[in-house]
C-alpha cells in the first residue's frame, strides 16, 4: 500500500521529470540577435552583477547599457543573479565576462541556467508547496493544492521553458500564505515584503494581504491589541524593505535611479496579444492612438482599484483564511484585467493563488487552470515551445479530468446546474482546441496576419471575466465563522457543498 509520504515523493519525482523534460527544448530569444530573448536578459543581468559595484546596477553608465536588457526588477532578483553568476564564474569566466559575453550562448550555459532554476525550485518553490501542504493538513485538505501548485504546466513552462524565475516569487508568496495559515502574521508578513522585493508584480496580491491583516488588527479586542499587532506588523515590513535596500541607500540618485527602472511607464499597455480587457478592447478601439499613455495608466489604475475595492472592503470586514485565497485570485484576476503592461506570463499570478484553492472549487480552479495554460499559446508560438505546450496541456487536463470531474459528478448529478456546466466546460474546451489548431495550421489572411491569436486572447478574456465574476460570487457567498481557525477550510465534502450553493 502506498503511505503519505511516498506518494508525495512520487508527486514530487514527477514534478522535476516533467520540469527537466522542458528545459531540453529551446528558450525565448535563443539564436535570435541582436536582442535575443528573456534568456539573455537574466544571463546578462549575471554579468552585470557579479563584473560592477551595487550602485551601478540600475544607473545607464558605459558599462552598463540600460537599453539592453537594463536590470528592472527589485534588488532581490539582482542579488539572486549576483549568486548566479559567481556560480557561472567558477563553471565559465567567459560565461558572464563584461561586454564580451553578449548573447552568449552553449550547451552547456544552457546546462547551467536550466540549473539555476532547478535550484530555485528545490530551494523555494518546492518546500513551499509542501509547507502550503502541511499547514491545511489540519483541516484534511492541501493534498490536492500540492499536486496542483507542482503539475500546474503553466509555472514550469514558463520558468523552464521561456525562461525566468516566477518560481522564487511565487514560491515566496506561496510560503507567505502558509505562514499566514498557520497563524504566524508576522513571519508571513516577511516573507510576502522578500516576494515583492523579488519580483515587483507581487503588488496584483498585496492589497489582499494588506487588508487581511488590517482586519485580523481590528479583531485583536481593544485599541491597545490593535495598536500592539499593527506595530509589530509595522516594524516587519519597514525592516525588510530596508534590508533589502540597505545596499543602495548610500546614494539618494542611485536609489531614485532604482525605483524608476521598477516601474516603466513608457513601455506601453500590453505587449503582445495578451487577454486583459484593454488588448481585447483595443482590437474594436484603437486606444493607443486614441489616449496617450500616461492617461492611459491612470485610466487603467482607476479602474483596478474600482474593481478591486469590492473584494478588498469584503475582506478587511471578514478576514479569514478562505476569504483571504479567494480574494488574493481575485485581485490577481482584477489586475490582470484591467492594469497597465500586462503581459501574457503574468497569468500565472492568477493561477498560483487558483492553485491554492483547488479542493475547495476543484471543478471552477482546474477549469481556470486550462484555460490559463491555453493563454500562453502565443508566446510558446515565438520561443519554440508549442510542442510541450500542448503535450502538458492534454496531460494536465486527463489528470484532472480523471481526478475532479468524475468525483464530483457523482454528488452532482442531481442538479440541472451541473449538467449544465459541465457541457460549458466542454464547450469551452472545444473552443481553445479548435482556436489553437487554427492558430498553429491555417494560414490567416493577408490583411490580418494576427487573426487567430487575436481571436484567442479575446476568447480567454471572456473567460477570465466570467471567472472574475464566479470567484468573486464564491467570495462573498462564503460562510462567514468568526472563529479563524474552523472556517480556515471547510472539512466536510467540499463538491457536495460547491453544488449546493449554486
Ligand atoms: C545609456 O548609455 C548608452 C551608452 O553607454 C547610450 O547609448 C544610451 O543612450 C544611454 N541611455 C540613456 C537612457 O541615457
Ligand atoms: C569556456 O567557454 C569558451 C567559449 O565558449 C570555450 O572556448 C572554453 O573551452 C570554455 N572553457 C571550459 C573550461 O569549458
Amino acid at each position: 500500500m502506498m503511505t503519505k509520504g511516498s506518494n508525495t515523493a512520487l508527486v514530487c519525482v514527477a514534478a522535476v521529470l516533467l520540469r527537466w523534460c522542458v528545459s531540453l527544448h529551446p528558450y525565448s530569444g535563443q539564436g535570435k540577435p541582436p536582442m535575443y530573448g528573456d534568456y539573455e536578459a537574466q544571463r546578462h543581468w549575471q554579468e552585470v552583477t557579479v563584473n560592477l559595484p551595487v550602485a551601478e546596477w540600475y544607473v545607464n553608465t558605459t558599462d552598463n547599457d540600460l537599453q539592453y536588457w537594463g536590470l528592472d526588477y527589485p534588488p532581490l532578483t539582482a542579488y539572486h543573479s549576483y549568486l548566479c553568476g559567481l556560480a557561472a564564474r567558477r563553471v565559465n569566466a567567459s560565461f558572464v565576462a563584461l561586454h564580451e559575453s553578449r548573447g552568449y550562448e552553449s550547451e552547456t550555459h544552457k546546462l547551467f541556467m536550466r540549473y539555476t532554476v532547478l535550484v530555485a525550485d528545490l530551494l523555494v518553490y518546492l518546500p513551499a508547496a509542501y509547507c502550503l501542504m502541511s499547514v491545511l493538513a489540519k483541516w484534511r485538505a492541501g493534498r490536492l493544492e500540492f499536486v496542483c501548485l507542482l503539475l500546474y504546466p503553466g509555472l514550469y513552462l514558463v520558468d523552464y521553458g521561456h525562461f525566468q524565475y516566477n518560481n522564487v516569487s511565487l514560491g515566496l508568496f506561496v510560503m507567505a500564505v502558509a505562514a499566514l495559515t498557520s497563524g504566524r502574521d508576522c513571519i508571513g508578513a516577511v516573507l510576502f515584503c522578500l516576494a515583492l522585493n523579488y519580483k515587483q508584480m507581487e503588488l496584483y496580491h498585496a492589497l489582499p494581504f494588506f487588508f487581511y491583516l488590517l482586519g485580523t488588527c481590528f479583531r485583536q479586542g481593544g485599541v491597545l491589541g490593535l495598536l500592539w499587532k499593527m506595530t509589530k506588523l509595522g516594524c516587519c515590513v519597514v525592516l525588510t524593505f530596508s534590508a533589502v535596500w540597505l545596499p543602495f541607500a548610500s546614494n539618494a540618485t542611485v536609489l531614485s535611479q532604482a525605483l524608476r527602472r521598477l516601474f516603466p511607464f513608457e513601455r506601453g499597455l500590453f505587449e503582445d496579444k495578451v487577454a486583459s480587457v484593454w488588448c481585447s478592447l483595443s482590437v474594436f478601439v484603437k486606444l493607443k492612438t486614441l489616449v496617450d499613455n500616461r492617461n492611459m495608466a491612470l485610466i487603467c489604475l482607476l479602474s483596478t482599484v474600482v474593481c478591486m475595492l469590492p473584494s478588498s472592503l469584503h475582506l478587511v470586514a471578514r478576514p479569514t483564511l478562505r476569504h483571504l485565497r479567494y480574494a488574493l485570485l481575485n485581485a490577481s484576476l482584477v489586475f490582470f484585467l484591467f492594469s497597465y503592461h500586462v503581459h501574457e506570463k503574468t497569468i500565472l499570478l492568477a493561477a498560483v493563488p487558483a492553485c491554492m484553492l483547488v479542493s475547495e472549487e476543484p471543478f471552477m480552479t482546474t477549469w481556470f487552470l486550462t484555460v490559463s495554460t491555453a493563454s500562453l499559446l502565443p508566446l510558446m508560438i515565438q520561443d519554440g515551445l508549442t510542442l510541450p505546450l500542448l503535450a502538458l496541456g492534454v496531460l494536465f487536463m486527463a489528470l484532472t479530468h480523471h481526478y475532479i470531474l468524475p468525483s464530483t459528478e457523482k454528488v452532482a448529478k442531481r442538479t440541472r446546474m451541473w449538467v449544465w456546466m459541465r457541457r460549458t466546460y466542454f464547450l469551452s474546451v472545444a473552443g481553445l482546441a479548435f482556436l489553437t489548431a487554427a492558430t498553429l495550421f491555417v494560414q490567416p489572411p493577408d490583411r490580418l496576419p494576427d487573426l487567430f491569436p487575436v481571436l484567442l486572447a479575446i476568447y480567454c478574456c471572456g473567460h477570465f471575466v466570467f471567472f472574475c465574476l464566479y470567484f468573486h460570487y464564491c467570495q462573498f457567498t462564503l460562510k462567514y465563522n468568526n472563529n479563524n481557525n474552523n472556517s480556515a477550510v471547510s472539512n466536510n465534502n467540499n463538491a457536495k457543498k460547491h453544488v449546493q450553493r449554486k
